[in-house]
């Protein structure tokens, strides 16, 4: 069972390098984010995952962790990290931290020792050592030439990110130590250990980088790594039942069942996400919420999502993000309406929603040159815009000296500009939360169910006892629905809808609630 907080929770994530600087010193820190609380809760959101802020050598902005249990100076102290807790707390907001189980960076001192010339130590099988000096490792992916000991070892990302040994599902050669073994018994224990460490300081739980990677050679259904989640999650029930851990996995049917309550579903092909917000990759864009999409078409996300979400109701939630520090933010191609009905979509479905720090303002991608490993990734990660003060409020240190350079468009959307227009993207998004949380029926738990996915009609959805139906095109659509029609009354809308004798009108981009 999910944990219970979780039935009406919209998170908002926080990249914390670019959210608010208060020390003048051009990057974000802890003290930031205290300070806008009140804004984060004002959009509705009310639970953080913060990316990683631990001390790190930054290669791979901070998911190269050099020690889990000291926050990097950079974002201020560990006091300061508890204090924001503590007043996220007082205001009914949860924080969630980002655990990055599968790797280290090559500075954390387990990897240090691992790879010394003092063999054997308490390390020596902490990370993934091949017999071979130089290659043969079969087809992972491997470092040669930079340790002490001899032996290559496994990389899970970067080159500066040596994989963590939790075990080979099923040994292939002498090197690859089986799950069982007490070293990656041992490895996954630190990793409770790290858990324990934030989650007793008040922390509510945690955003699981690569939560699939853990053990190698894994089967098909990653019976390996859901065995350790399952043995995370009984510590979790018996320490910490309030605690809530959300994977990136992409792979709710697997994930949930072990231990997860929340999955987010990303860009991977398989998910058909794309489909819905950023599809321009494909030969045409027929991105769903794209007014001019030439062929748009529900089901192609719907094949994937229906299935997940029979397999996975009453055991976890499936989590859809507006975007993420890893993705190109929505604003690059869709245009301001276009977002408001993808957000009263993504925010009106079942399970979790995560909204991403900007996209709450339409927040451009931005052409930037790659940022601690940050590559095309970059430029969704700019600092946030607040108003129209100097580096738009996100920092009083000279331009140069900021983390990212901010958004220079005359045009460039601030919270200030937005704050007063009761139809900016901002307010848009407020009355969307508003509404989800005035309504147990657009939650996490309510009964879901596609009522019309056909072709040239609009997308019609039953929450609970509420009917939805979303129009992106540019022309007027509808749909003949016996749900009672008549007797129905627009609890929200955005456009035209008009509903009676059976047959609901949705005008041209429009979005509507009816109960
Ligand atoms: C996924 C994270 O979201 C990404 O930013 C990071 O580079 C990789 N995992 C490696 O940890």
């Amino acid at each position: 069972m999910p944990a219970k907080w979780l039935k009406d929770a919209v998170f908002y994530e926080i990249y914390p390098q670019s959210f608010r600087d208060t020390n003048s010193d051009g990057i974000g820190d802890f003290n930031g984010i205290i300070e806008k609380l009140d804004y984060i809760k004002s959009l509705g959101c009310n639970a953080l995952w913060l990316n990683p802020c631990f001390d790190s050598p930054f290669r791979d902005a901070g998911y190269d962790v050099r020690d889990y249990k000291k926050v990097a100076p950079r974002y201020g102290t560990n006091n300061d990290l508890y204090r924001l807790f503590g007043e996220a707390h007082k205001k009914g907001i949860r924080v969630i931290l980002d655990l990055v189980p599968g790797h280290t960076s090559e500075e954390h001192p387990w990897f240090r020792r691992s790879q010394s010339a003092e063999q054997p130590n308490p390390y020596t099988n902490r990370y993934i050592w091949t017999e071979h000096w130089f290659a043969g490792c079969g087809d992972l992916p491997y470092i040669a030439g930079e340790a002490e000991r001899s032996g290559t070892y496994i990389i899970n990302f970067f080159k500066c990110q040596p994989a963590l040994n939790y075990g080979f599902l099923k040994p292939r050669e002498p090197w690859q130590l089986p799950m069982d073994h007490p070293d990656c018994i041992a490895t996954r224990e630190a990793m409770k250990d790290v858990m324990r460490f934030w989650l007793k300081h008040g922390c509510d739980g945690f955003r699981v980088d690569m939560a699939a990677s853990l053990v190698k050679y894994d089967d098909e259904r990653k019976s390996g790594t859901c065995a350790i989640w399952r043995n995370v999650r009984q510590m979790l029930d018996a320490e910490f039942p309030d605690a809530a851990l959300v994977a990136e996995w992409s792979r709710p049917d697997l994930s949930l069942p072990a231990g997860f309550d929340m999955d987010f579903i990303l860009n991977d092909p398989h998910t058909r996400y794309a489909t819905l917000l950023r599809d321009y990759n494909e030969p045409v864009d027929n991105t769903y919420f794209r007014k001019d999409a030439p062929d748009r078409d529900i089901t192609r996300f719907l094949d994937i999502y229906q299935g997940w979400y029979a397999a996975t109701r009453g055991v976890g939630y499936i989590s859809m993000p507006t975007c993420n520090h890893d993705t190109v933010r929505l604003r690059h191609r869709l245009d301001e309406t276009e977002i408001k009905l993808a957000y009263a979509f993504l925010f009106t479905m079942p399970g979790v929603p995560f909204l991403y720090y900007g996209d709450e303002i339409g927040m451009r991608y931005l052409e930037l040159p790659g940022k601690e490993g940050g590559y095309f990734r970059t430029g969704s990660r700019s600092p946030m815009q607040w108003d129209a003060s100097k580096n738009l409020g996100f920092s009083n240190a000279e331009a140069d000296a900021l983390y990212l350079p901010v958004d220079s468009a005359d045009d460039a959307p601030t919270v200030a500009a937005q704050q007063d227009d009761p139809a900016s993207l901002l307010n848009t998004v407020r009355a969307l939360l508003k509404l989800r949380h005035d309504n147990e029926d657009l939650q996490a738990d309510a009964p879901y169910e596609p009522v019309c996915t056909e072709k040239g009609r609009p997308f019609v959805y039953r929450r609970g006892n509420l009917l939805l139906a979303v129009n992106p095109s540019g022309e007027k659509l509808f749909a003949d629905v016996d749900m009672d029609l008549d007797h129905r009354e627009a609890l929200f809308t955005l456009g035209m809808a008009d509903a009676a004798h059976g047959r609901l009108v949705m005008g041209p981009q429009s979005f509507a609630v009816l109960k």
